[in-house]
């Protein structure tokens, strides 16, 4: 318990904090100076045995294409496992994000969805392509905060977790999520097209990716967390319809390889998958099946690494432990459809 009064005290004394739901969640923003990139900084603690979330991408039809199914399973399965949070891998709003923070879509496919109590928690948010081609400010916006307290959206950031067991005798683990702003990375969005993408915030590009990189690596060398987690909207590796992001393979994965990342989870593919690296103990996690699916496997994919794929709507939960991290992969009708474990001490994967 001295631990635990000496952590209130440090929190207590940082910029500022505020009690969440009766004292199990401490929030802190210790750096709030910069919402624009990965030097935003928030921490956070869970007392109890395991940090327990959901992961869910590529959603927002205003139920259509199983999304309301897909909703009330998270629903189901979020009060199974008592969530804390829920993190979006993007194309939050389709076809082309929300046309401002009074866009009827952000109550449409997101509030009057995702209704079910459990899912009452943040909902840490990055922005996809699709989110690109609307107002991108407004989903950062905190306006649509205040409509929806639950909305926490910002193009990368970084979330610490602390893990305080009941019995603090077994020890605490930690958990840093590195949130990355993928969209900018991809050439594809910057050559003419019938598209057009809100690059307010993100010019020059040169620049915004270099700072991004360089924030992720310093941000990774310094993390002691047990474990680190990257979350971005775009694909490194996928047998999906987009299959691997070339950009990501080249920029992004050098990175995270280099200092030991437990987990990539991304969207952008509408189905789900598990790809494990065969350099590292990194594991590939696509988790994009929110609502419309169904485009099958690339031809010609990349399929070294393979461990699943499911082409079909549904949705991820992760549970963290000290030592283990355990992963399921449920279906359209909440089935599990597949699972992984990963272990710190003599990792193992199964
Ligand atoms: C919704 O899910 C059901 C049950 O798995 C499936 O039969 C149907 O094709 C899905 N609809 C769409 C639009 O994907």
């Amino acid at each position: 318990m001295a631990k635990l009064a000496k952590m209130q005290n440090l929190l207590s004394r940082s910029m500022g904090w505020a009690v969440v739901s009766m004292n199990i969640i401490i929030f802190c923003f210790l750096t709030d100076e910069s919402h624009c990139s990965l030097q935003h900084v928030r921490s956070a603690k869970k007392i109890g045995d395991s940090l327990n979330f959901l992961v869910v991408g590529d959603w927002g039809r205003k139920g259509l294409y199983n999304q309301s199914r897909v909703a009330t399973q998270m629903g189901r399965i979020g009060e199974e496992l008592d969530i804390d949070f829920v993190i979006s891998t993007g194309d939050n709003f389709y076809e082309n994000g929300l046309t401002g923070i009074d866009d009827p879509s952000f109550e449409e496919s997101f509030s009057g969805i995702y209704t079910a109590k459990s899912l009452q928690t943040p909902w840490y948010s990055v922005l996809g392509n699709h989110d690109y081609r609307g107002n991108a400010l407004a989903q950062l916006s905190p306006s649509l905060r205040s409509q929806d307290h639950r909305w926490q959206c910002e193009r990368s950031f970084i979330l610490k977790y602390t893990i305080y067991p009941h019995d603090l005798q077994s020890g605490g683990g930690s958990a840093d999520f590195f949130f990355v702003d993928t969209t900018p990375f991809v050439d594809h969005y910057w050559k003419p097209s019938k598209n057009t993408y809100d690059w307010r915030g993100v010019l020059p590009r040169e620049k915004y990716l270099n700072q991004q990189l360089q924030d992720l690596q310093v941000a990774l060398e310094t993390s002691t967390a047990t474990w680190k987690i990257v979350i971005g909207h775009h694909t490194i590796r996928s047998v999906g319809s987009h299959g691997d992001t070339e950009e990501m393979i080249h920029q992004i994965l050098p990175i995270i390889e280099a200092y030991g990342v437990d987990l990539y989870v991304n969207g952008h593919d509408h189905c789900l998958e598990h790809i494990s690296s065969v350099n590292s103990p990194l594991q590939f996690l696509t988790s994009g099946g929110g609502s419309k699916a169904w485009r099958g496997m690339k031809e010609g994919a990349n399929m070294e690494g393979l461990q699943f794929f499911h082409n079909g709507q549904g949705f991820m939960s992760v549970q963290i432990q000290a030592t283990l991290l355990h992963v399921v992969f449920y279906d359209v009708e909440g089935s599990t459809v597949h699972e992984l474990n990963l272990l710190k001490e003599g990792l193992s994967v199964s």
